[in-house]
């Protein structure tokens, strides 16, 4: 068989790279993820990624200006939030999500808001045409006197039309629309990214203009996923949850400028997605009074508190085994803190089936929910529910111990802020705490001294 040197196999969820065709992509893990691509060629006076090979010179510390003076808000406060304060000028900027979840709508939003401040920016469209983006832009009732639109996709027009255009600020939506004609694989593929990420990157950098690139995430991995992007942006944004809930979660799993999990909360209305100033009053909201198997924790969204209900739901199950199954929460946590409570307090969950939901679609992912967790389970499982004006947080070790958390006061204050009268959290982070008007701090140093807190 004849050798072909010139094209390899890349993983389309991870952009894993490899001589010959594999069912599994060791990587990532993705079945049937490899697909046959043509090799990047580098042209010449370019290196790897088509970048210009410049003189390697280096810098003393002390002469590097700091950029942090520099950040411009987008006027949009909970996207200025996630990015960490406003936008760095030459960042590139990732915003992945869910199709139909809001990535355009927040996008033209903050061109409308930077637009307004004299800045020009350019909303490069391959998805929509100008009257759908105009179409959206008046439902949003946005004025956007700077606001320049490109419907187009290939790549080279669009690096033209920037130098025409010396727009502030770029935003292309989206990126596995974009393509370059220098490269032989299909719109969407790893290859076609790769070097649309760069082409951008570089003009961020050289330039200094933001540059914010929408991708598309599809759980069946059709289209090149914007997970093989994160490496090469500075900030990684994603919505989390789902479209069916009104508030939408935008959050910074990466950030080379700020905190990594930051999170901002909007909600989707007629006319737009509104920023949240409260987000723990957003989230308790709806919440029963008086309902076994709910209970409210207080866990850190990057910088800042937030409280959340968790609701838990144990029923007997028809078959062998019970079901274990979460929204919002690892389920392997929630197996190991329902072993425990079987171990440890004596409760006999094997045979039920138990569900754990997150109320409002939010992701929490810090082990100071496990007393949530741990708590909301039992209060299910004794049919007797955690009274309204509790709230717990802490880490739950195997042995059933209860271990601090990180900005165990922060978590506290949100509590009091919230009207709550009662904290039970780690006895080990209660120092200090004593004297929150209004609030009863519980210090506890294990699980059973905790249910029988509660209950
Ligand atoms: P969109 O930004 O087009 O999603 P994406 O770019 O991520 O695919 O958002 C589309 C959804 O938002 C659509 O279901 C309608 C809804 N929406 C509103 O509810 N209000 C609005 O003002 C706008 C513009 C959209
Ligand atoms: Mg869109």
């Amino acid at each position: 068989m004849p050798k072909q040197a010139n094209t390899v196999f890349l993983c389309q969820n991870c952009g894993y790279e490899s001589r010959k065709w594999l069912g599994k992509c060791p990587e990532c893990g993705e079945w049937n993820s490899l697909v046959e691509e043509r090799v990047v060629t580098t042209k010449k006076g370019a290196g790897r990624n088509g970048f210009r090979v410049r003189e390697a010179k280096a810098i003393a510390y002390t002469e590097i200006e700091s950029q942090d003076d520099k950040r411009i808000s987008s006027g949009v406060t909970e996207f200025d939030r996630v990015l960490g304060g406003g936008i760095v000028p030459g960042t590139l900027v990732l915003l992945g999500g869910d199709p139909g979840i809001g990535k355009s709508t927040l996008l033209l939003q903050v061109a409308d808001k930077l637009s307004g401040t004299g800045a020009t920016v350019l909303y490069i469209s391959g998805e929509e045409s100008e009257r759908q983006i105009k179409l959206r832009g008046e439902r949003l009732r946005i004025a956007a006197p700077n606001l320049l639109l490109l419907p187009e996709t290939n790549l080279e027009n669009i690096l033209r039309e920037v130098d025409r255009i010396k727009p502030a600020a770029i935003i292309v939506d989206s990126i596995q629309t974009t393509c370059s004609s220098e490269i032989e694989s299909a719109p969407g593929s790893i290859s076609q990214i790769r070097e649309v990420a760069a082409q951008f990157l570089l003009l961020a950098k050289t330039r200094g203009v933001p540059v914010f690139l929408i991708g598309h995430v599809t759980k069946e991995g059709s289209i090149a996923g914007p997970r093989a992007l994160e490496h090469i942006v500075d900030t990684v944004l994603y919505f989390e949850g789902e479209r069916h809930h009104n508030h939408r979660i935008v959050r910074a799993t990466k950030n080379r400028f700020g905190a990594a999990n930051e999170v901002g909360v909007f909600e989707m209305t007629n006319s737009g997605l509104t920023a949240v100033a409260n987000p723990s009053q957003m989230f308790l909201a709806e919440r029963p009074a008086d309902a076994a198997g709910s209970v409210v924790t207080a866990c850190m969204e990057g910088t800042r508190p937030v409280l959340v209900e968790i609701q838990a739901l144990v029923s007997s199950s028809k078959y062998g085994t019970g079901r274990r199954m979460t929204q919002g929460v690892d389920q392997n946590r929630v197996a190991l803190m329902i072993a425990m409570l079987e171990k440890r307090a004596g409760l006999q969950l094997l045979g039920d089936d138990v569900f754990v939901n997150i109320a409002g679609g939010l992701d929490v992912d810090e082990p100071a929910v496990d007393l949530g967790l741990v708590t909301a389970i039992a209060s299910s499982f004794r049919n007797q529910p955690i009274d309204a004006h509790t709230a717990v947080f802490g880490e739950v070790g195997l042995t059933g111990e209860v271990r601090g958390a990180t900005q165990a006061s922060v978590r506290a204050r949100e509590a009091q802020a919230l009207g709550f009268k009662k904290i039970v959290m780690p006895s080990s982070n209660t120092t200090g705490l004593e004297k929150l008007l209004g609030l009863r701090v519980v210090g506890v140093r294990s699980v059973d001294e905790a249910l029988s807190e509660l209950f």
